[in-house]
């Protein structure tokens, strides 16, 4: 069934060509093979943006976004997938039922969703009854008008089993009511949250998948109670408020990311509407890629108190790991957002907001944390960490200017600093440096061939055979599921593009971020037959090298004799392979 539609949908996508689709939204000029236009999906000066249309791909070497003409339209006109394909399909002046074929695609979990958005009803309805009448009073002492109550959807459960009471009433069953954790059937079933203000948390889509509970009587029990995790609730794949921050951070392309689900509820409603919060928990990289895909600037604004700072380090690391080198804004004189709102309210705030340092001169300030930069020992350690710190930075002028400044402000030599970061003379002054400088070089390798390879596959079976003949298979898992995908995709239809490939994979949006993201770094490639062979050359070096010093690390260890010697065999031929494959 899927496979028909797929057909249709690669029938449309081949009716156009992406440089006229494109073409109607950004003026595009003609250089050689390729197109070029400013791209839209970043404060684009330069154009940076370039269309194919051999490979019927676009791909913009600044900000990373990448695709083929539907991820275009969609990402542009802010749609879904299957809408960009009715927007493009009207364009070919293809009929394409475009209501029909949204239905099919409609969540496996939609029943389940309709007993979330009924409970969220069920609480909303209990605030403004007699019982909500000191909870409607509490959040509107928090600063919540009965306007932004009813937006944000704030409930208030009441006695016990009355959620369950209701859910029954309305026939749905026991198993799907259990499915929703929010109901706990453990011994005699029960509600999970009782006399709590009900906060409803979305998933990214705006389905809502569980509840926070806030407790407003102070009472023994803790503050918050969260749903537990359940097949719709997967706290590592929720961004709170993303839902609804997403539209406005297409407009100003900042995002900022708090702590506290009341923080971004607050923000939310008083204007600040291109907030998300994270619910207590550090960056998934589920987190990392929906982030990702706002392709926006990204502020990180944690609560004002360790444990905030600490979130404001680790969140901060994790992004940058990522390629979002995020800014960093403090919060005085509060303890968090909304406390700050509520105290100073929202003008004087958006000052702050105003307020940004770079995530590299936080960290400065950060790792003197607890250290007495008086005394020589806890000095040195402070220099110590922000020199291993700037190990991690690629950019030289910023290494070198920091260091500048480091050296000044400590009474330090200079030349000692930054020789230890950047071992200009050849001399290998420090071991442990030069070791992980090697480690990124293969490191980047590996992602070079691995992306070339995967690219190479998705634009041409006679790739996948070879691939098949000449590898088999790549190292990670994530790269194998690829593969598979790849694999299935050529069985199927005989035949493969790239264009065609990544319309596949919207449903598998994980995968396609990645293939994506080799697309935004290598798509301008030509990969012949000499260049995939040599990809390959690298990768099966790089696979018998690994597979080498495993086998070095087992005859280390293995005591019997026999094994041993075994071992030491498969070694030698290991190292014959290698130097067959030496030429490259
Ligand atoms: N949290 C939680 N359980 C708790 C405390 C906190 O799950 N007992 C999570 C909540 O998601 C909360 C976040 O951690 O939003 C941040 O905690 P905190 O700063 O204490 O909450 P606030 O957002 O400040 O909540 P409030 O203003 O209502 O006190
Ligand atoms: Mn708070």
């Amino acid at each position: 069934m899927a496979y028909i539609e797929e057909n249709k949908i690669n029938e449309i996508r081949n009716s156009v060509n992406i440089v006229d689709i494109i073409k109607e939204y950004v003026p595009l000029t003609s250089k050689g093979k390729n197109f070029f236009g400013v791209c839209p999906f970043h404060e684009d000066h330069a154009p940076s943006m370039s269309v194919s249309s051999d490979k019927q791909i676009y791909r913009c070497f600044s900000c990373g976004a990448a695709g083929n003409v539907f991820t275009f339209v969609k990402d542009y006109e802010n749609v879904s997938f299957l809408e960009a394909v009715s927007i493009v399909a009207k364009k070919a002046g293809i009929s394409f039922d475009f209501t029909n074929n949204e239905k099919k695609t409609e969540s496996k979990y939609s029943d389940l969703f309709k007993i979330t958005s009924d409970s969220s009803k069920f609480f909303q309805n209990n605030l403004y009854t007699k019982d909500g009448e000191r909870a409607l009073d509490y959040l509107k002492r928090r600063g919540f008008n009965d306007e932004a109550i009813k937006e944000l959807g704030f409930g208030l459960s009441t006695f016990n089993n009355s959620l369950l009471t209701f859910l029954e009433k309305k026939g749905y069953t026991a198993s799907d009511i259990d499915k929703t954790s929010l109901i706990s059937l453990d011994g005699k079933p029960h509600d999970v949250f009782v006399n709590r203000i009900m906060i409803p948390i979305h998933d990214l889509d705006g389905n809502i998948v569980g509840f926070t509970g806030r407790d407003f009587n102070n009472s023994d029990g803790p503050k918050y109670i969260n749903s537990k995790e359940s097949v719709i609730f997967k706290k590592g794949m929720i961004l709170f408020n993303y839902h609804r921050a997403k539209d406005y951070v297409r407009n100003n392309h900042e995002l900022i990311i708090v702590e506290g689900n009341m923080d971004a509820l607050k923000m939310y409603s008083s204007g600040i509407k291109n907030v998300i919060a994270l619910m207590g928990t550090a960056l998934t990289t589920d987190h990392v890629n929906a982030i990702k895909k706002m392709r926006s600037k990204v502020i990180l604004m944690m609560d004002n108190d360790d444990a905030g700072k600490l979130g404001m380090y680790q969140n901060g690391n994790i992004l940058k790991k990522n390629g979002i080198d995020p800014e960093i804004v403090l919060i005085t004189n509060a303890k968090d957002p909304d406390e700050y709102i509520t105290n100073f309210g929202v003008d004087k705030f958006n000052n702050i907001l105003k307020s940004r340092e770079s995530f590299l001169n936080y960290k400065l300030e950060y790792f003197k944390n607890g250290l007495n930069l008086d005394d020589v020992s806890d000095l040195s350690k402070y220099i110590k960490l922000v020199l291993s710190d700037l190990k991690n930075e690629n950019d030289k002028v910023l290494i070198e200017v920091t260091t500048k400044k480091l050296a000044k402000d400590y009474g330090l030599d200079y030349n000692n600093l930054i020789s230890d970061l950047i071992p200009d003379t050849g001399e290998t002054k420090s071991g442990a440096i030069k070791i992980e400088k090697e480690n990124k070089e293969v490191n980047l390798r590996i992602d070079e061939a691995v992306a070339n390879i995967i690219l190479g596959m998705a634009s041409n079976g006679k790739y996948i055979k070879l691939f098949i003949k000449q590898l088999g298979f790549l190292p990670e898992k994530w790269q194998r599921n690829i593969v598979n995908e790849i694999r299935y995709y050529y069985e199927q239809n005989k035949t493969i593009n790239l264009a065609d490939f990544i319309s596949y994979l919207s449903d598998k949006i994980d995968m396609q971020n990645i293939v994506l993201e080799m697309v935004s770094k290598y798509g301008d490639l030509e990969i012949t037959d000499e260049l995939f062979n040599e990809y390959i050359h690298a990768e099966k070096k790089i696979l018998l090298n690994k597979e080498i010093k495993e086998v070095k690390e087992l005859i280390k260890k293995e005591k019997d004799i026999n094994k041993k010697l075994e071992l030491g065999e498969k070694l030698t031929k290991l190292k014959k392979d290698v130097e067959k494959n030496g030429s490259n």
